[in-house]
């Protein structure tokens, strides 16, 4: 891109919308088929188009959604284009207890309503759309629990930057990498909870875990909060802040419960240090209590480029 182009605003996706009531992450490889880079151009190319007509259909609705692309697929969709600076296959990070695993992906896809419905209706128009030239890595199904919860009984979210904090500028792209301006690093980690271990810790102690009280989300001072509380670990600085939309999902007769971590990001670093944190600690050995009681089983990032650039992919 030019620099005259660069002075063109961008129209990012919906990268800093709120939670909502349910949605629905998708993770898909690519196969290795001729027909495959023109399907996935074609999604390109339709995704606004897409998402209006669901918006126009349903305006009370809220929906949105948000399509991503992993290093290794961006190589290969676009080859010859310049990728986005931070854009790369997820580095594992193993700290003493815990490891962040990396595992694969190609296309993400984010789609979120306050009922299902929509999200389903969408999901199942990209799956024929992709037909035959995609490999489902992940699927999962979030929801918003009481007053958004997540699956362990604290309020999540809280922290996120405020509107008056302007979310955008944590969450997007800025003029450091100005082809990219108004994309996303989105980073996703699917999590399962020992729910057995957690439910048999009294409430005071899970509060020290997540360093916030549970009933009504008030913060622990200084002097009650735990240096390894989930979020002493993840504070680091006011300027440094990422624009998170975890859901819980469930399937209870599996004894499966858990929280699909997403963080959108201007700087993917951000997210990485707060990943280290937790993982090894700083000082290291002072890992998150939480992952006691929280295992990742994926971690991939991927980059979702602004409308106008996604556009301009398609073609
Ligand atoms: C805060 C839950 C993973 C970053 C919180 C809070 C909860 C929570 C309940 C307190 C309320 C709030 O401020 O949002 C979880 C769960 C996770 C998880 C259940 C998965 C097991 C992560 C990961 C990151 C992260 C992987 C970063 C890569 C943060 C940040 C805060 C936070 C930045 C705000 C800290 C502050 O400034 O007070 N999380 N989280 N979380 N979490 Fe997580």
């Amino acid at each position: 891109m030019d620099t005259e182009t660069n002075h063109i605003a961008h129209f990012p996706q919906g990268v800093t919308e709120r939670p909502g009531e349910n949605a629905i992450f998708i993770v898909y490889t690519l196969k290795d088929l001729p027909g495959t880079a023109d399907a996935v151009k074609d999604v390109c190319a339709n995704f606004s188009a897409l998402i209006r007509s669901m918006t126009n259909r349903y305006p009370q609705e809220q929906f949105s959604a948000v399509m991503g692309f992993g290093a290794q697929a961006w190589g290969r969709l676009f080859p010859g284009r310049p990728k986005p600076a931070e854009l790369e296959p997820f580095e594992e990070i193993r700290g003493p207890k815990h490891t962040a695993v990396s595992t694969p992906g190609d296309l993400f896809f984010h789609i979120r309503a306050r009922r299902m419905a929509l999200c389903f209706e969408f999901a199942s128009i990209l799956d024929r759309k992709l037909d035959g030239t995609v490999e489902p890595e992940d699927e999962t199904h979030g929801f918003r629990f009481h007053d958004g919860r997540a699956i362990i009984g604290f309020v999540d979210g809280t922290e996120n930057p405020a509107v008056d904090e302007n979310p955008r500028s944590f969450a997007l792209i800025g003029d450091e990498d100005p082809s990219f301006a108004g994309g996303s690093y989105v980073f996703v980690q699917k999590y399962i909870h020992d729910m057995k271990a957690w439910n048999a810790l009294p409430v005071e102690e899970q509060e020290k875990v997540i360093g916030r009280r549970k009933f009504d989300d008030v913060e622990l001072s200084d002097e009650e909060k735990p240096a390894d509380a989930h979020n002493a670990v993840t504070n680091i600085g006011d300027e440094l802040k990422i624009v998170r939309a975890n859901m819980p999902f469930a399937n209870t007769s599996k004894g499966e419960y858990g929280t699909y971590f997403i963080g959108y990001a201007g700087t993917f670093s951000t997210t990485r240090t707060m990943l280290e944190r937790m993982f090894v600690g700083e000082p290291e050995g002072n890992t998150d209590r939480l992952l006691d009681f929280s295992t990742a089983v994926t971690g991939t990032l991927f980059f979702a480029p602004s409308f106008d650039l996604l556009g301009e992919l398609g073609e």
